[in-house]
């Protein structure tokens, strides 16, 4: 059964209020409770002295009511005390300097007296509580970023890092192309971090950003396989997780979730739907990609509860129906587990108007009956656990292409995240399940790969997408690929798209990064779409014209190609479209690969499958504030705004 799990602070509750609370919680039919991801001051408040005597009685009040806890490593939020008497524990910020205390997240994931320190918290919790029945997983931290931290120990790491990557300065000066502007290191400790936050990321040298940010994710992962390596050691058949979610510094996800067991994410979807058609708003990218960091089901660890507050203004009321639309929406894309954030809302604390699912008056309320409507819901789907997401369609994705185009922007607008979203949005549009795999994954069992902006050529990936489409597949790249080698610098001596030049059948004559500009293409069927932020101008070679540039200099010339490569087809589109141009060009494609559509869905309504052992699941969300209606077989299905309709079926796939 799909689990309900509730975010919960018994340190910022009076105890008496913990009883009725885990009753309340109880009754819904809660099956886990989060807990002490922030509580460290509380389990120690003086330097080796460890109170656990309130997390033991919160934990029992919890399984006597039937439900079990996740627990948190409380290691985002150090003590006080421990960054007063060792401010090297302190992470420094992109000025060079330590952070101003006072908020939260501020240590140092690589200090060794602050990994001393968490060390010894993790292991007196892990010595207590790892492989209790209580117990149902563990958390670690809360919201990793990729690490960076300017402080000396991090510096040192940087440097460290390199040298252990080319071994001597010559590799290394050759490999960063540092002959640019007199960038030549002569001496290992003249390799910085990043700094200077009032540069803009194109004014560094990319060579070197793109090895920093890949240090950076080394970190982010080697911290949290230093801490489940503690919990292991005392139970091995714990189930440890950590809560990720989309901030500025992305790690690179897969790297990070090797040593854990399960995959789980904070999923706050807009609460606050823009109007714009064109608009990529739905969460069901990022709950795609949490699912591929595994490639296997997974768990919200924050579900949307309440309006937002605190990191912003406070957010309008959640629309009826968003709480348990947004909920099934992560189901239907494989959350086995949703933990709500947070039973209630906070008096204190700058979360105080970042609304939970109770209210400060903590009287039953519109969101709370909500969820008793999706609990009960859920309780009528007893195995719909026991299914996943099978797809004939993957989306590669590569931590070193969104760090190679966030820190070298290409053109005005114009975004990896937003390139993936656009293919990943014509898919939900047409009801085919999608799964986002990282590069170099199997692509056994696929029909169709999308291959958005391979900026940073991985020759392997060239390889394997060759012998992909020879054996039968569709694959599809777009622009900006093939342009850059493994150390992030410009491919000399061959047309674009390199790598891929063969497979495509083009090359590229000349580019355009057109920003924001505007302008048309038009298909060999007729079909005119806008297009804007690049074009290439493409030289078909063995491939035919798709769709041609209608404007300016190059009206006429090939915007879009189709190659015919072995048994299969490679499709190059030179250009970013407007969001219909991925739903045409996806359609005609999934047509010939007989991959089973639905072709009537309403824009913003996202038909997803889960199907296995427990039977086959086919979830409609109308992912948007406005009624809908669309004909399915001889029947008419209606969609209040923002809800979800399940259809069951038998059998294995649909
Ligand atoms: C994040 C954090 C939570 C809380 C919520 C609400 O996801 O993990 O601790 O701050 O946001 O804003
Ligand atoms: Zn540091």
């Amino acid at each position: 059964m799909i689990k309900i799990g509730i975010d919960y602070y018994p340190e910022h509750w009076d105890r008496a209020m913990w009883e009725e609370d885990a009753a309340r919680m109880a009754e819904l039919g809660v099956h886990t409770v989060r807990m002490a991801e922030f509580a460290w001051s509380r389990l120690e408040p003086e330097d080796g002295k460890f109170d656990f005597s309130w997390l033991d009685d919160a934990i029992e009040v919890m399984a006597r009511h039937g439900m079990r806890v996740i627990l948190g490593t409380p290691t985002n939020c150090a003590p006080l005390w421990l960054y007063h008497d060792h401010p090297d524990t302190v992470q420094w910020d992109r000025s060079g300097r330590p952070t101003d205390l006072g908020i939260r997240g501020h240590r140092c994931m690589l200090s060794p007296v602050f990994r001393r320190y968490a060390a010894r918290i993790i292991e007196e919790m892990a010595r207590r509580y790892a492989g209790r029945p209580e117990i149902f997983a563990w958390q670690l931290d809360n919201e990793l970023e990729s690490n960076h931290c300017t402080c000396p120990t991090c510096t040192k790491g940087f440097q460290d890092f390199v040298r252990a990557k080319y071994g001597t300065l010559e590799h290394l000066n050759q490999a960063w192309g540092t002959v640019v502007w007199s960038g030549e290191y002569s001496s290992w400790d003249q390799i910085k971090p990043l700094l200077a936050p009032d540069c803009l990321p194109n004014w560094h040298n990319p060579a070197w950003m793109l090895d920093y940010e890949r240090y950076g994710a080394a970190c982010t992962a080697d911290y949290v396989r230093f801490q489940c390596d503690i919990i292991r050691a005392f139970d091995p058949n714990a189930i440890i997780t950590t809560n990720s979610c989309f901030c500025a510094n992305l790690p690179d996800f897969h790297q990070e979730f090797q040593a854990l067991d399960v995959a789980s994410y904070d999923n706050y979807p807009p609460i606050r739907l823009p109007e714009d058609p064109e608009a990529l708003t739905s969460n069901a990218f990022a709950l795609d990609f949490v699912r591929s960091f595994k490639q296997k089901n997974f768990w919200i660890m924050e579900q949307l509860g309440g309006p937002l507050g605190c990191w912003g203004p406070i957010s309008p009321a959640m629309e009826p129906g968003m709480l348990e639309g947004y909920a099934l929406q992560a189901v239907a894309h494989g959350a086995d587990l949703l933990s709500f954030f947070r039973w209630r809302t906070a008096c204190t604390g700058a979360e105080m108007f970042c609304y939970g699912i109770l209210d400060h008056d903590n009287r039953p309320n519109r969101r709370l009956a909500e969820l008793d409507g999706l609990c009960r819901r859920l309780k009528q789907l007893p195995a719909l656990d026991n299914t996943t997401i099978r797809s004939q369609v993957a989306l590669l994705y590569s931590a070193d292409q969104e760090f190679g185009l966030k820190n070298q922007i290409q053109s005005e607008g114009f975004a990896y995240w937003t390139q993936l979203r656009l293919f990943h949005d014509a898919c939900m549009n047409l009801g085919v399940n999608l799964d986002i795999l990282p590069e170099g994954a199997s692509l056994d069992g696929y029909r169709v790969v999308l291959v958005p902006t391979h900026f940073i050529t991985n020759p392997a990936v060239a390889a394997q997408l060759e012998d992909f489409a020879r054996n039968g597949g569709t694959v599809v790249l777009t622009n900006r690929s093939g342009v850059k080698d493994q150390n992030g610098n410009c491919i000399l001596g061959q047309p674009l798209p390199t790598a891929f030049r063969a497979l495509c059948g083009c090359c590229v004559s000349e580019t355009d990064a057109i920003g924001p500009a505007r302008q048309q293409l038009t298909t060999i069927h007729g079909g005119t779409y806008t297009i804007s932020g690049w074009c290439d101008l493409l030289v078909p070679e063995t491939a035919a014209v798709w769709a041609r540039y209608a404007d300016r200099f190059y009206a006429g010339t090939p915007a879009i190609t189709r190659n015919q490569f072995g048994a299969g087809q490679a499709y190059y589109i030179g250009t970013i479209g407007e969001k219909a141009l991925y739903r045409a060009l996806l359609l005609e494609i999934f047509r010939e690969q007989e991959i089973s559509m639905v072709e009537v869905l309403p824009r913003n309504v996202e038909l997803t499958t889960r199907s296995g052992p427990g039977g086959v699941y086919r979830f409609f969300f109308n992912n948007s504030t406005h009624g809908c209606a669309f004909p399915l077989g001889s029947e008419t299905v209606t969609l209040r705004p923002l809800e979800v309709k399940i259809l069951t079926g038998k059998g294995e796939w649909l």
